[in-house]
């Protein structure tokens, strides 16, 4: 079974690093489409238009992504930060009757027009406001009202292996969250060994380039963990995950203590 998952995990991860390099030239022509051909020669404005053209085709979920990522997102409730929604293939799992805002902390502009029509879809409109920068801009976040002891829920999917400096920004998003606030957690993380983490290491010399600054080794859970005193805390491998994959997952939720 183990060896089975980091087998299938390789292969998918394989395709997912060749469909990287084979959209870079329709992320190239896509700028000089924009107007924005010397964009082509900018190494982070490039990674940033091909992950945009390859996330929008490849991030769309499968039956099984759509399972883990409700199991997470519906838990939801109050006042959520939703880290890095993307172009909102996730939106949908927002259970309605437990949110009363959410802010999407959303920094690709290429990405809004997807995710407001998904927001849309989901019938999230009047409760759902795009904030578009980083989560480490915490300056912008204040505008809005997101400061300490703001956020009943932050939500991260598949995002904190994106963010710059992981270990202080995580610490202050533990700032954000009220006591007893919850911190839903679906992440891809550094695998503890097997192929996974040779393969890791290999592919992680282009990754990031290809996907905009996607780490694959990053060790998230303990980020989470040493951001500050938690209540609970609970992340696991999802069934069938030993940790060992090229692409491994934790999933899980901390609670801040009261
Ligand atoms: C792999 S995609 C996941 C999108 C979405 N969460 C999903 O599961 O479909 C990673 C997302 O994180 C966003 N991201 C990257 N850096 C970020 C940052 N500093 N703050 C917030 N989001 C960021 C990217 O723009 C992208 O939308």
């Amino acid at each position: 079974m183990t060896v089975i998952s980091q087998i299938k995990s390789l292969f998918f991860g394989s395709i997912f690093l060749t469909a990287g390099f084979a959209s870079l030239p329709f992320a190239a022509f896509g700028l000089i489409f924009k107007g924005r051909p010397f964009d082509i020669f900018n190494k982070s404005k490039l990674s940033e238009a091909n992950f945009t053209f390859l996330w929008s085709i490849v991030g769309r979920p499968s039956a099984a992504d759509e399972k883990l990522t409700n199991k997470t997102i519906s838990q939801a409730y109050g006042v959520v930060l939703d880290l890095g929604p993307g172009t909102g293939f996730t939106v949908h799992h927002f259970d309605k009757s437990k949110v009363t805002k959410v802010f999407g902390i959303e920094p690709n502009k290429g990405f809004h027009p997807a995710l407001q029509a998904a927001i849309d879809a989901a019938g999230l409109t009047d409760i759902y406001t795009i904030v578009g920068t980083g989560v480490e801009d915490s300056e912008t976040l204040k505008k809005f009202g997101i400061e300490e002891g703001s956020a009943d829920t932050i939500v991260a999917c598949k995002v904190l292996c994106s963010i710059p400096d992981p270990k202080a920004t995580i610490a202050e998003l533990y700032k954000l969250l009220a006591p007893g606030g919850q911190f839903l957690v679906l992440e891809h993380i550094k695998a503890k060994g097997g192929i996974g983490a040779i393969a890791q290491r290999l592919a992680n010399m282009i990754w990031p380039f290809l996907m905009a600054g996607c780490e694959l080794c990053r060790p998230t859970e303990a980020y989470l963990y040493g951001a500050g005193e938690w209540e609970v805390k609970d992340l696991q491998y999802p069934e069938g995950i030993s940790g060992n994959e090229f692409i491994t997952f934790t999933q899980g939720k901390l609670i801040k203590a009261r």
